[in-house]
């Protein structure tokens, strides 16, 4: 539309005005809809001055790093560094079980890997790159910036979500956010206004720590676990694209249960893995219910996964809205 067009110019002349004709920025892409947005029109601004970063950290979904690569190389056309961090992310979270602190391990490993980028990039270009793009949207910034007086330090703290995946300001960037005044829906329209494909567009929120929060306990633990996770959730969000039920669910996804139970496959007694299936409905992740799948639909789903995959032999389906439950199990 016409106010997008508009709304588009005006950011592009503010970026441009902000980061100068010679200067360089850095922007580390999560694979999600906000921070590709932020990197493609400061790509648009300022073109290959934009620096991209996308670390795997070995906690994806199934193809994510090869799906990633493509759309920010071929679709977006954006210069974009992938590292593969999953063996020395996975050292570091040998051994640790407590939610919060997989989360901070996480965290901290990112950000050395990011410092390590950026270092780098110093030394090829010569100088610092002074700028960082982040995919700050409104409700962020409202979010972290409570009332005055009310005391509160953030809106809730039952899990350190906002530290991970999110940069620290010691790291001496001049900031970039140039989603700071808009609402999902409007980083979306952007997005579709700049020629980020629509499947993109409207893909689930995905955490920063990934699968190690829907691997309960030491990640670790069980070598083939986060195949395991991978293979059942592609099986499950493949059935909920088939069905057309992916746009009207807010997340879904499977999670590993570090339990084994009894079941009987061809003939013989197994031991093997449950897992457990979620999805929800929200508006903005703060509460949520479950969503009310068919019988015959939640059937399909345990059969493929059963049938496809040969750890599991048990598949539940979480009803617990949020609150009282979260969205993720851990
Ligand atoms: P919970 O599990 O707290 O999740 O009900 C609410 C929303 O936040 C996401 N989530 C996270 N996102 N880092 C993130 O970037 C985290 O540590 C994290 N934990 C939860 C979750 O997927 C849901 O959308």
């Amino acid at each position: 539309s016409w106010d997008m067009q508009s709304a588009l110019d005006s950011q592009l002349a503010t970026i441009r005005t902000k980061i100068g004709n010679t200067k360089h920025a850095v922007c580390a892409l999560s694979g999600g809809v906000d921070s590709a947005v932020a990197a493609t029109l400061v790509h648009k601004a300022i073109g290959d001055r934009l620096h991209c970063v996308f670390v795997d950290n070995g906690l994806l979904r199934y193809k994510e790093q090869e799906r990633v690569r493509q759309m920010f190389k071929e679709h977006l056309h954006l210069p974009v560094t992938i590292i593969d961090a999953s063996e020395r992310q996975l050292t570091k979270l040998k051994g640790v079980s407590d939610p919060e602190k997989k989360r901070k391990a996480i965290g901290a490993e990112f950000i050395a890997i990011f410092q390590e980028f950026a270092e780098k990039l110093e030394r090829d270009l010569g100088h610092k790159a002074e700028f960082l793009v982040q995919g700050t949207l409104y409700p962020d910034v409202i979010e972290s910036c409570p009332p005055p007086g009310s005391g509160q330090k953030h809106s809730h703290v039952i899990k350190s979500h906002h530290n991970v995946g999110g940069l620290p300001e010691k790291l001496g960037f001049d900031l970039v956010e140039p989603l700071r005044w808009l609402f999902k829906d409007e980083v979306r329209k952007l997005g579709l206004l700049m020629g980020v494909p629509e499947v993109f567009i409207k893909r689930h929120p995905f955490p920063g720590p990934g699968l190690a929060v829907r691997c309960l306990g030491d990640v670790t633990a069980e070598p083939r676990a986060l195949d395991v996770l991978r293979d059942v959730d592609e099986i499950f969000i493949n059935a909920l694209r088939e069905f057309d039920l992916y746009d009207q669910i807010w997340q879904a996804f499977a999670v590993f249960l570090p339990i084994k139970s009894v079941g009987v496959q061809g003939d013989q007694r197994s031991h093997k893995h449950v897992v457990g299936l979620r999805a929800i409905t929200s508006s903005d992740g703060m509460t949520a219910d479950w969503f009310r799948f068919s019988g015959d639909f939640l059937a399909e789903v345990s059969n493929r996964i059963t049938n496809q995959v040969s750890d599991v032999n048990r598949v539940v389906y979480d009803i617990t809205s949020k609150p009282p439950s979260t969205v993720e199990w851990e």
